[in-house]
């Protein structure tokens, strides 16, 4: 697979600091084995996460100079409102200081005890919001997106069935909110078709439902229908996002992900006249602070407005997906299993596949994510067992439909040379995959969210 160069040139570099294995192995014993718990300093490649760790472009830093610090009406919230109006086509946009802010904020308003909220897959602070609002939360992706290996356009997708089916057994006025997570990010960035969109539309409306994008990686989901859906391949990137997002109700989005910033967040209402806006005010003035900043200082505003823009750029998203398919290209060489064919922000290498003897228990996806530390100071994470955590009512580990390590690739901060290593380092560790007979026990773990703070130790 080529790689597709870079559209934009380098003006600013950070240093980055090189440890010895011997480092690196006394440094991720020290974490509790735990990526979580390094320090940045100590990481050469950090595919913690693709959010928040992009490189904004001298446009946007010029933007922040710009920034206009008013507490009310700053001319950078205008600035955001109406790009945001522009792109999706929705009349009310709430700035909030990330994802997370935005489904706190808007989930209550839906969801309370007794009540369900149906996804093609929750991402985990997105689930732990659904519960924290007091309700349940199920996902209901396509089954091919359960198996790594089957090539399928859209793993992203919602069984439709199995929705309409979930919906009549629950009872439709249980069911408080559907949520479309595009690119769905738990089943390895996967694009959702825009039929599919339609068609979950479609079933909200029948049973009065409003339905929720979770917008994060809503440009990646973009260029996939342009490459891959028969309806949008004549359409732009900035028609193909409005499509989309008409069929949703509302929005929750991290922005630090697809529009390229390193902190912010939106919600978008599509009903201008909705009475649901005075409760997003309201909650976001107590939560957040007041409507017009949501959290975020004018500079980080003006910045999202800009990478509003830059993120939906059809050659910077060619070069974007384009790294993916170059590292997934490599792995296809080497044998190397992922969930394929490749997500929009990063390869998600089935752990599973790699540690066959490794029970789900013992977390093979975190196996492997300190292994690539310990070879070649990578940092990634689990998306598998241990970060699904334990059953909310009976406290049992849950056994996860995945057991994948994610190796998330940060905008425009990475070159060809840092992905050829990311290459290296896994097809390494193939080699003594065998050698490493078992994996990881939890010493202690939070109630919530506990993959980002648990202790670990080598059983
Ligand atoms: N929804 C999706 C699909 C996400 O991937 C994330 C974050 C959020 C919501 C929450 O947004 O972090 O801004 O509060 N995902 C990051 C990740 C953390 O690494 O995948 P946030």
């Amino acid at each position: 697979v080529k790689y597709i160069p870079e559209p934009f040139r380098i003006k600013m570099v950070e240093r980055i600091k090189m440890l010895t294995q011997e480092e690196r192995i006394e440094k991720i014993k020290e974490a509790k084995y735990n990526l979580f718990n390094l320090r940045g300093e100590d990481v050469y490649i950090d595919l913690l996460t693709d959010s928040g760790t992009n490189a904004m472009s001298d446009g946007q830093w010029a933007g922040v100079m710009r920034g206009d610090e008013a507490y009310a009406g700053s001319s950078s919230y205008f600035k955001l409102i109406d790009a945001g109006k522009d792109i999706f086509g929705y009349d009310y946009i709430q700035p909030v200081h990330q994802g997370r802010a935005g489904e706190k904020v808007l989930f209550p308003i839906f969801l309370s005890k007794g009540k369900f909220a149906i996804s093609n897959m929750f991402f985990d602070t997105t689930r732990a919001h659904v519960e924290l609002a007091g309700a349940r939360a199920i996902d209901c992706v396509v089954e091919e997106a359960k198996n790594p290996s089957v090539r399928a356009p859209f793993k992203g997708n919602m069984d439709v069935v199995k929705l309409e089916k979930l919906i009549n057994e629950l009872g439709a006025e249980n069911v408080g909110l559907v949520v479309m997570t595009i690119t769905n990010n738990s089943a390895g960035g996967q694009p959702v078709s825009m039929a599919n969109m339609r068609e979950v539309s479609e079933i909200c409306k029948k049973y009065h439902i409003p339905l929720n994008i979770d917008a994060a990686r809503y440009a990646e989901n973009a260029f996939f229908l342009k490459q891959r859906d028969e309806e949008c391949k004549n359409m732009t990137i900035k028609e193909i996002v409005s499509k989309i997002f008409s069929y949703g109700d509302t929005f929750t989005m991290s922005a630090k992900k697809d529009t390229i910033v390193n902190i912010g967040g939106l919600i978008g209402v599509k009903d201008g006249n909705s009475p649901m806006i005075l409760k997003i005010k309201a909650n976001c003035i107590s939560y957040e602070g007041f409507f017009t900043y949501g959290g975020l200082s004018g500079r980080d505003l003006e910045a999202l407005a800009i990478g509003l823009y830059e993120g939906i750029d059809e050659n910077f998203l060619r070069y974007r997906i384009g790294q993916m398919e170059y590292l997934a290209g490599k792995l296809d060489e080497a044998g190397i299993a992922y969930q394929s064919p490749v997500g929009g922000h990063g390869v998600f290498v089935d752990a599973a596949a790699f540690f066959p003897h490794i029970p789900y228990y013992e977390f093979p996806g975190q196996v492997l994510a300190v292994e690539l530390y310990k070879e070649a100071g990578i940092r990634t994470c689990d998306i598998g067992s241990f970060m699904l955590g334990n059953d909310p009512d009976t406290g049992e580990q849950l056994h996860s439909q995945f057991e994948f390590t994610r190796f998330a690739i940060p905008r425009r901060v990475y070159t060809q040379a840092h992905i050829d290593i990311m290459a290296d380092a896994l097809i390494a560790i193939k080699q003594r995959a065998s050698e490493i007979k078992r994996g990881y026990r939890i010493t202690w773990e939070p109630p919530i969210l506990r993959h980002f703070q648990a202790s670990l130790e080598p059983i």
